[in-house]
This record gives structure tokens, sequence and C-alpha cells, in this order.
């Protein structure tokens, strides 16, 4: 066998060499994969999903659907969200699925869309903050906050604040953050410059994501304990949901990169259905229903980085972001 390889030339050996490793991590992939298998109906219930349009949000919002919840697809581009829903009715034939605009990389867009839904909803059982880009470029957004951490954090963490006495008052909740195993990229956090414009090692855009989803597992946590004294009701748990074939190469830089990286992601990623797995479980699980202020991976509690685990840079992240997003203290809900 081996002298038979030995003879190919050395371009078939190449790309035997990596089919086998691909293919290899596939398989891996597939046996560690975590499958969420609770039958339970949410009948009832009402769910906001960001990002809902494409990818993980997407798989998501069908599934909660499919077990008849009320869905609100929180999306930034009206015509994406409208093609979504419909996809959605005709795949499992529930009519209880609506769309609201939302640009979380704009404070005036998510406090309207937070308003809307204080109006219009009785009771939010289920939200799941999923939503999240990554850029090639760092920009400042109208609210002069850097772009990705807007997008990723700061969006998410005004609209939770702003729903959060709505999920209160229903009583049992669940929230749920769409964070990344990207969230050990950073050896630290500098919260007086969260613009990354002192340190050009802190400006590195990748970097910048993996703080983002950092920032995500910190405010989860910190909310968490800040929710403790209403019980194990509400739970809040962040989420890695592995390395999912979705659009998010679409912020990959030059087009024959992002072309060819779309072409043979499918060979080493989990596929959008298998990558929504964790989230429907911290959504749907009866076995999490108390449990607080973890991150998950697989449908498993998972470690998380030394940083992440830093209760007082959580406390003192809450603290900057509740300034920079301008929440007010009547907005306040803990
Ligand atoms: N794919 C992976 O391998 C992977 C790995 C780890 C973590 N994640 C996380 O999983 C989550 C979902 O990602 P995905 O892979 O499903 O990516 P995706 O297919 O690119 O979907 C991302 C969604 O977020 C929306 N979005 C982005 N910026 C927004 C903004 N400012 N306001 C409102 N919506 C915004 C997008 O809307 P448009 O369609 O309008 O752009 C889209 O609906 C993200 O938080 C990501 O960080 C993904």
């Amino acid at each position: 066998m081996l002298t038979f390889l030995c003879s190919l030339p050395i371009l078939w050996q190449i790309g035997l060499l990596i089919s086998l490793l691909l293919g290899g991590f596939k398989a891996y992939l597939w046996y560690t994969l975590g499958v969420c298998t609770s039958t339970k109906k949410m009948s009832g219930k009402t769910v906001i999903i960001t990002g809902a349009n494409t990818g993980i949000g997407k798989e998501t919002a069908i599934d909660l659907a499919k077990r008849g919840a009320r869905v609100i697809l929180a999306c930034r581009d009206p015509k994406k969200a409208a093609i979504a829903k419909d996809d959605i009715i005709q795949e499992t034939g529930n009519k209880n699925v609506v769309v609201r605009h939302l640009d979380l990389a704009s404070l005036k867009s998510v406090r309207k869309f937070a308003a809307e839904i204080l109006k219009s909803e009785p009771r939010l059982d289920i939200l799941i903050n999923n939503a999240g880009c990554a850029t090639i470029e760092k920009k400042l957004t109208e609210d002069g906050l850097e772009y990705q951490m807007q997008s990723n954090h700061f969006g998410h963490f005004l609209l939770t604040n702003l729903l959060l006495g709505l999920i209160i008052k229903t009583g049992t909740a669940r929230i749920i953050n769409v964070s990344s195993e990207a969230h050990r990229m950073p050896n630290r956090l500098n919260l007086d410059d969260l613009t990354f414009d002192r340190d050009p090692a802190d400006s590195k855009i990748l970097r910048i994501y993996g703080v983002t989803k950092l920032c995500n597992i910190l405010f989860s946590k910190e909310l968490a304990r800040k929710l403790e004294p209403c019980g194990k009701n509400i739970t809040v748990n962040s989420l890695h949901p592995g390395v999912v074939h979705t659009e998010f190469g679409r912020f990959l830089p030059y087009e024959v990169f992002k072309k060819i990286m779309t072409a043979i992601s499918p060979l080493f990623s989990k596929s959008a259905k298998e990558g929504a797995q964790t989230t429907i479980y911290l959504a749907v699980a009866d076995e999490v229903a108390n449990v607080s202020g973890k991150y998950f991976c697989d449908c498993k509690i998972a470690k998380t980085s030394k940083l992440a685990k830093d209760a007082g840079l959580a406390k003192k992240l809450w603290e900057v972001s509740e300034t920079l997003v301008k929440l007010k203290p009547e907005e306040r809900h803990y």
C-alpha cells in the first residue's frame, strides 16, 4: 500500500493527505457533535432571535417554530428577513413568525426595536442574542463605538437591558448569548480603550472579534449574577456553536479567498442545523432549566479562558457598557 502511495505523483500525494486530514477532522466533528434530543413543545412561548435571517439564527428559528413558539426574527435587512420568514413558515407550518427591524450597530435602532416589543408583546420567554459579524476593517458607528464591538456586544447589552423588565415579568425565561471559542484570542481587555485606538496590537481586526466574543461571556456571567435574586427562574448562558458553514465567511478579505473558503468549508465544518444545536438545547432542554452563568459547547458545559472567568472584569465591563450605551437609571431592572 505504502509503495503504491509513494509511486503516485507528488500532487496526488498532497491531495490525498489533505483529503485524509479534512475527512479525519469531519469525522471528529461528527463524533463529538452535540445534538439537542429534547422533544419539548414551545406553544404559548415567545422567542426573539437576533440575526435570524440566515445561518445559525435561521436554523434556531426553524426549530423553535416547529415546536410551536411565537418566533420574532430581529433582523437588519427587511428583504432578507421577509424571505427567511416565508421559508420558516413554509417549512414549519407555524404562521406565528414575525419580523421586526433591528440594527445592533445603532443604539437608536435597538431602542426603537425594544420599544415596539414592549408595546406589542405581553411576554418574552427566550431571548437569543445570536447576531454577529467580523469585519475586515476597523470602523466607528454613528454612536462613536467600534463597529464589531457594537454589533456583537454593546447592541445586545442594551437590547437585553431594555427587555429585562418584560423578561422578569414573564417569570420563567432564558437568555442565550452566542459567543465563540475565539474569545480565547485576546490575552487582555483594556476597558479604557474599547475603540482600540491606543495599542496597535489591540486593534488587529481578528483580535477585536475575539474581544467581542469574550465580552459575550463576561456579560452573560455578570447578568446571571445580577439575576440571582430572581431565583433560578431566569437563566443566562453563553455558547460556542462550533466551526459552522454559514454566511459568516462573507467577512473574509479577497473575493478569491472567500470563494475558495466557501467551497471547501463544508468539508471541515458543521452544517448550520448542526451548529444551532447548542443554542436550541439551551432554549428548550429541561436539564438546563436551572443552570445559569455557564458556557456551553456541543450541548455540554465547557471551560472558558482565564480572562472570561474574571468576575471583577465582568463587573467593570458591565459598568463601562452601561455608560457607553447611555443606559438610564430607570432602565435598570436589577
Ligand atoms: N459560523 C461559525 O463558525 C461561528 C463560530 C463561532 C461563533 N459564531 C457566532 O455565531 C453567530 C451567528 O453566526 P453565523 O455563523 O450564523 O453567521 P451569519 O450566517 O453571517 O449570520 C449572522 C447574522 O447576524 C446578522 N447581523 C450581523 N450584524 C448585525 C447587526 N449589526 N445588526 C443586526 N444583525 C446583524 C446578519 O445579518 P445580515 O444577513 O443582514 O448581514 C445575520 O443574520 C455569531 O454571533 C457568530 O459570532 C459563528
